[in-house]
């Protein structure tokens, strides 16, 4: 079924697929709409990146590629207001692709109050037009996308601002090198490769109708966490996720007791050159446990050299398995009409 693209095309019907086969350029044109971007930081001490859902899980990703590299704090913030800490010293980027999203833009009214500065992007919405009025650096992204089929938009130019404010510096060569795994990633994982060599459509048929559990460790935790959001919103599928190593420390006990719900799971370990020794023997530990709880165990590697490289390229299988889960599910997986109604709903109050 995955390699008939006339069946593929009666799901996707607005061509997720090949929204997603577009990411490296993606990358390249964000890169080119940030090029001239001006902003500035005075002494700062810590990063605030705020938004939701498909727009927030750049901060995640830039949250942890900063881990070992930025001298000061980066958060993640998901939600109405700020944290108390938050003040003239925090640097903030507000994230949403649509600009309407009204968690984000409580939490960017509330760092105007605050004097925080703040840096904006969204394809236009309220986010855009409160940043004009109130003079705040503005990125402004194509429209036309749903949220999650933007992150480029998203990812690249925050990164380019936090270098413009000289949190970090040449990564140039870095982006470089994810366009390129990126390429080879689509290449292999595109709907015209054949399941024989295409990975993402292999995972899909392998966790069709089953409940699926994305694991990720450190650098990758977002990116588990990516997989199981993607499977929510494009196959219209329950997942989860959990992190590793603090899955080790309960969730592995759950998996103790074979049961219909254990035999019914897959299991994707979300597996990278570069882990220490006692993270892969923590990996072998909990795959030998899964399959004895009956469970499908399907282990994906980071490609590339540097961590942003090896990010993404985990990042982008999952995008493909879960736009192949949707066609297996007979679903289409752009319209995500639940989070469309919820969102219709709080507007009218
Ligand atoms: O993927 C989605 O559509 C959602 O998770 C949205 O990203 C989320 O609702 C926030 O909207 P926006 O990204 O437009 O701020």
């Amino acid at each position: 079924m995955l390699d008939n693209l006339e069946y593929i095309s009666r799901f996707d019907r607005s061509g997720m697929l090949d929204t997603i086969s577009k990411l490296p350029e993606q990358i390249e044109q964000a890169l080119e709409i940030c090029r001239d971007i001006e902003v500035e930081a005075g002494e700062i001490e810590n990063i605030l990146i705020s938004g939701m859902g498909g727009s927030a899980i750049s901060g995640d990703i830039i949250r942890e590629w900063l881990r070992d590299r930025a001298d000061i704090p980066v958060h993640v913030n998901r939600d109405y207001n700020l944290p108390k800490w938050a003040d003239e010293k925090t640097f903030a980027i507000f994230l949403s692709y649509s600009g309407n999203t009204e968690e984000t833009l409580y939490s960017f009214r509330e760092a105007l109050k605050r004097n925080i500065p703040s840096v904006a992007i969204s394809s236009g919405g309220k986010l855009e037009e409160e940043s004009r009025e109130k003079n705040i650096p503005h990125i402004k992204i194509p429209s036309g996308y749903q949220p999650r089929a933007a992150t480029p938009f998203l990812l690249f130019p925050s990164i380019k601002v936090l270098e413009k404010i000289e949190l970090i510096s040449n990564v140039d060569g870095e982006i470089s090198e994810t366009i390129d795994v990126c390429r080879g990633i689509r290449d292999e994982n595109r709907k015209e490769t054949p399941s024989e060599s295409n990975q993402a459509k292999n995972i899909a048929l392998k966790s069709k109708d089953t409940l699926i559990h994305i694991y990720g460790w450190r650098y990758f935790i977002p990116i588990a966490k990516r997989w199981r959001t993607q499977i929510n919103e494009n196959s219209k599928m329950i997942a989860r996720y959990d992190e590793v190593p603090e899955c080790n420390h309960n969730d592995i006990v759950g998996w103790s007791r074979r049961c219909e719900l254990t035999e019914k799971s897959t299991c994707i370990l979300l597996r990278d050159s570069h882990e220490p020794v006692r993270i892969k023997e923590r990996y072998n530990f909990m795959k030998e446990i899964f399959e004895s709880a009956g469970a499908t165990v399907v282990e994906v590697n980071s490609k590339g050299e540097n961590l942003l490289a090896r990010q993404l390229s985990l990042m982008y299988v999952g995008d493909f398995v879960s736009c192949y889960l949707a066609i297996l599910n007979e679903e289409d997986p752009t319209p995500v009409d639940v989070i469309s109604k919820l969102k219709q709903k709080l507007a009218s109050i």
